[in-house]
């Protein structure tokens, strides 16, 4: 039995207002479509199906970022993932929201402006405090009940993530019924596993991951490291990489952030660390070139994937693994040249007979890319920070609202 209230508890031809996560890479202003838009349409569409007048709240980067952008574009790609039209207002709560919300019917669906365009979103707050918000206030009366779907946002305390849910009868999605179900007590799970356990560390919030690898240190046995960490973590050993070159901010910034603890771990954990040996570049033609890590000189090249003695050194220990996790890929998977890395060892964890869950919003949609199978794998998670916080055993704070709701 699930912990939430979930869709099977809600009458059908109501008036329900649903929070869903789409938040994703957007390139030159232009919203990639990705598989969150497949996984949260289901939840949108069986809400309409029942004749459910459905608002759909969804955010998008955070101010001051590149990828703060209206919600536009997401109710077009949100719509044809759905089979239906998904319209959009301009407007978070105004007037124009609300007359767009009462001129609903049955069965339509309206997209609602980024959430984080209005100024009571955003603050860590109680849920309390969220619920009181004029943004609360002024929307809940309309509605009949409040969905929360968004498992990849369920780790920030924010109005539409906690808020809502003390205003309205609230129920889970699909997707936060199956990810929670899951994500939480998967670590322990993996403890129990009789073998070895490895954790695949990529992608380009290092912060992050770095602190699971320091969380997880007593779970997991082997973690593979890639992407921006596998640099950084030898930048930290004093080798020329993990630097920031030309006009690219990645590395300089998240390394000061996270060396202490990156040394911490050398020192502490170095048994448990895998680390890159060799790395791919762009060659003199565009194309992909690969070096050993000990033959880089300069500070001065660009990474962009682990080489192929990486991918040989990673695989063997793979291919051994009774549980395997993934938080991020390897390599800059979206550009061909780069996807080998990430690609390789996808490719590895599902033709291992293991307990493999792999993580990281990016990430999942590598698996599509590269036309690896789903089926390979037993949980693919479309979350990044909320997948962490779930396998390090950290509450989901919106998760735990709805429960508590659930519960009273
Ligand atoms: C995500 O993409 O992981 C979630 O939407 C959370 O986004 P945030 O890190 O900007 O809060």
């Amino acid at each position: 039995m699930s912990a939430f209230n979930t869709l099977d508890d809600l009458t059908p031809g109501q008036r329900v207002l649903v929070r869903i996560d789409l938040n994703s890479p957007v390139e030159d202003g232009e919203v990639q479509d990705n598989n969150r838009f497949d996984r949260y349409s289901e939840t949108v569409r069986e809400l309409a199906d029942d004749d459910h007048r459905v608002v759909v709240m969804a955010h998008q980067g955070r101010p001051g970022r590149d990828t703060f952008v209206s919600l536009e574009q997401h109710a077009e790609i949100l719509s044809e993932h759905v089979g239906k039209p998904v319209e959009f207002v301009a407007d978070t709560f105004g007037d124009d929201a609300q007359e767009a919300i009462e001129s609903l019917e049955a069965g339509e669906i309206l997209m609602l402006e980024n959430t984080r365009m209005t100024d009571d979103e955003l603050p860590e707050k109680s849920p309390e405090e969220h619920a009181e918000s004029e943004f609360v206030q002024t929307l809940a009366p309309l509605f009949d009940a409040y969905v929360n779907d968004a498992y990849s946002v369920a780790h920030r305390a924010h109005a539409s993530t906690v808020g809502f849910p003390l205003a309205l009868p609230a129920y889970a999605g699909r997707v936060m019924q199956t990810e929670y179900d899951y994500n939480t007590g998967v670590a322990e799970k993996a403890q129990e596993a009789d073998g070895q356990v490895t954790m695949v560390v990529g992608g380009n919030k290092s912060k992050d991951v770095i602190g699971v690898i320091d969380n997880l240190g007593h779970v997991v046995d082997n973690f593979l490291l890639g992407g921006l960490p596998g640099q950084l973590f030898r930048r930290a050993q004093g080798h020329p990489i993990g630097y920031d070159v030309g006009d690219m901010d990645l590395l300089d910034d998240q390394y000061e952030e996270t060396e202490e603890t990156i040394k911490d771990i050398l020192d502490e954990k170095s048994d448990q660390l895998e680390l890159p040996v060799d790395f791919a570049y762009k060659g003199e033609d565009g194309e992909r070139a690969e070096i050993a890590l000990d033959d880089i000189e300069s500070k001065e090249m660009e990474y962009f994937d682990i080489g192929h003695d990486t991918i040989d050194k990673y695989t063997p220990i793979i291919r051994e693994s009774e549980a395997i996790f993934v938080k991020g890929a390897v390599g800059v998977f979206e550009d061909d040249r780069f996807g080998d890395g990430t690609k390789e060892l996808l490719r590895a964890i599902g033709e291992t007979d293991c307990l493999s869950v792999v993580g990281g919003g990016d990430t999942a949609r590598s698996i599509t890319k590269y036309g690896l199978d789903e089926d390979d794998y037993d949980h693919i998670s479309i979350a990044g920070g909320a997948y962490l916080n779930a396998l390090t055993g950290q509450e989901l704070v919106a998760a735990q609202v709805l429960i508590d709701q659930a519960d009273r």
